[in-house]
Formats: C-alpha cells, sequence, structure tokens
C-alpha cells in the first residue's frame, strides 16, 4: 500500500522504510506520523509472513534523516494539546522499540529533534561521516517530547545527555559515535553498503537468535537485572527446542558453516 510520505522497498529480508517530506527537511507533522504508524503495519504483516528479518529506517534526500517535529504545527500547541503530541509520538516511537525484529536508523545529515528521537528507538544507528544529531528543543522554549529525555539518558548516561538536552547543541557524526550514540560510521556515499552490512551480519546468525538477543536485551532494560535474567534464561531454554540450535552447534562441531531455516 502506497503512503505519501513513507516509502517501503524491500531488499531480500531487509526492509528499507524511507521518511519523505523533502520540503521541510522530512519533518514530522501529523501526516508523517500517521503514514509511518500505516508503514509499520504493512512491515508488522512482512514480518509475521516471514519475508522481513531486518528494518532499516532512512530520511528521503542527502541532507537529513529527519529535522524533527514540524515547528510549524507545535507551535500552535496549547497545554494539553501539548501532552498528547508528545504522547502520540512517544506511543509511535515505542512501536519501533518494540518491534519484534532489529531496527536499524541509517542517518545521512539532520537527526534533530523528533529526528534524533527516532533514530533513538531504532535499535542499531549507522551514520555518514556528514551527520549531524541534536536535540534542540530548548532552544524553542520545550524539551523533547518523542522519547529523547530517556532514551538519549539511557544510551549515553545522565551527564553526556544533559549536555545535550540542556544546551540543544548539535554533535557531528565523529563526536557521536566517540559518545555512544552511533554504533558505525561511514563515507556519505556509503552509508546504504555500511547498512546492508550491517543487516546482512545479522541475518546470517539466523532470525530465532536474533529476535531472542533483541528481546532479551530490550526487556532487561525496561526491567530489574533479576527480571532480565529470568527472561534471558527463558529464552535461552526455547533456543534449545529450535532446529536452529541443533543445526549452529552441529556446523560448530563439523567444521562447516550453519545453514539456519529458522524454526
Ligand atoms: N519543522 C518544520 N520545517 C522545517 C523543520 C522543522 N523541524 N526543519 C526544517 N524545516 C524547513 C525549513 O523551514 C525550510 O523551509 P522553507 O524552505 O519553506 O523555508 C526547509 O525545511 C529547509 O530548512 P532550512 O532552510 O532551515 O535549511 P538549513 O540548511 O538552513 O538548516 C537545519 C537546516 C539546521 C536542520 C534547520 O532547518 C533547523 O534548525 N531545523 C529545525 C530543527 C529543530 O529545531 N528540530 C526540533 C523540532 S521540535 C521537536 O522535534 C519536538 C520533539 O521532541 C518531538
Amino acid at each position: 500500500m502506497p503512503f505519501e510520505h513513507v516509502k517501503l522497498e524491500k531488499s531480500g529480508k531487509l526492509c528499507w522504510l524511507t521518511m519523505h517530506n523533502p520540503k521541510a527537511l522530512n519533518a514530522l507533522n501529523s501526516q508523517v506520523l500517521a503514514d509511518l504508524d500505516a508503514a509499520l503495519d504493512q512491515v508488522v504483516a512482512d514480518v509475521e509472513a516471514n519475508e522481513t528479518h531486518i528494518l532499516a529506517i532512512r530520511g528521503a534526500g542527502d541532507k537529513a534523516f529527519v529535522a524533527g517535529a514540524d515547528i510549524s504545527e507545535l507551535a500552535q500547541l496549547k497545554g494539553l494539546e501539548g501532552r498528547d503530541f508528545a504522547r502520540n509520538g512517544q506511543a509511535l516511537f515505542d512501536r519501533i522499540e518494540n518491534m519484534p525484529i532489529p531496527v536499524i536508523a541509517a542517518v545521512g545529515g539532520y537527526a534533530l529533534g523528533g529526528g534524533c528521537e527516532l533514530a533513538l528507538a531504532c535499535h542499531l544507528r549507522v551514520a555518514s561521516d556528514l551527520a549531524v544529531f541534536g536535540l534542540p528543543e530548548v532552544t524553542l522554549g520545550v524539551i523533547p517530547g518523542y522519547g529523547g529525555t530517556q532514551r538519549l539518558a539511557r544510551q549515553l548516561g545522565m551527564g553526556r545527555a544533559l549536555d545535550m538536552i540542556l544546551t540543544g547543541r548539535m554533535v557531528k557524526a565523529d563526536e557521536a559515535l566517540l559518545l555512544g550514540l552511533i554504533n558505525r560510521i561511514a563515507p556519505a556515499a556509503e552509508l546504504e553498503e555500511a547498512v546492508e552490512k550491517l543487516a546482512s551480519s545479522i541475518m546470517q546468525v539466523g532470525p530465532l537468535a536474533a529476535r531472542a538477543g533483541l528481546e532479551a536485551v530490550r526487556g532487561g532494560l525496561q526491567s530489574s537485572q533479576a527480571e532480565g535474567l529470568r527472561l534471558e534464561a527463558q529464552l535461552f531454554g526455547l533456543l534449545c527446542g529450535t532446529e536452529d540450535m541443533v543445526e549452529g552447534t552441529a556446523a560448530f562441531l563439523g567444521k562447516r558453516k550453519a545453514d539456519f531455516k529458522g524454526c
């Protein structure tokens, strides 16, 4: 199903989702968010049909990933409307964080405000050497409202997150890598190739183990360590009942490459 502001393209088991609002550097207005929500429904259906194993999110054009919430919409908000605006974006980005498959942000330019928050909701971030990150909301008289205060602090630690959130300063890709905000950096012309390489190395391990690893880390971070350890043991036990586990261990012992079937 085509969406005005979001494009889905498949490359084998990797699905590319492109944010497309070029007049405003892919800024997130209410229609863009609605299209993203509907596109995620499609991705989930493809995951359930075993057609998609990894999702990668990028921005249209070479200037921006996403330049944030649409400031002309933001400017109209009053009081409780602002709370609902934030809750709506948070729920959508929670959907991304809770996707059953790994989600990679491919950041090729500005990832500011809601755009940085969208990248943070993804599980992994690969950026071009021209990417710029920031949470400039304080310069607009507000704070990040699509999860940035929570996810950036969990990703970087309190001090480094507050250094960005309280100043609104922009962080270039090389600093983002040092901070731990991104996983990998690539020359601008090779960004998609770098994402495909990362996706392919995840896909080689087999979808069941990849999904369980994601679920264990995410579930643990959302609960206590004791609960996380219980979840880890439960998932480990489930994997020990799979054909992929029989195949992976037999392949190692037989000195050959494993051929995972995802069952
Ligand atoms: N909302 C609406 N329009 C935006 C936009 C945004 N977030 N970001 C860029 N645009 C528009 C510009 O208004 C401009 O439109 P016109 O051509 O019609 O004038 C067009 O996109 C191109 O942008 P610029 O001319 O500004 O491009 P530039 O290269 O000079 O600057 C930029 C690029 C530094 C990214 C600058 O556009 C910018 O600072 N954008 C706003 C970034 C921002 O503050 N984001 C946070 C938004 S609030 C938020 O996200 C809240 C939340 O937590 C959810």
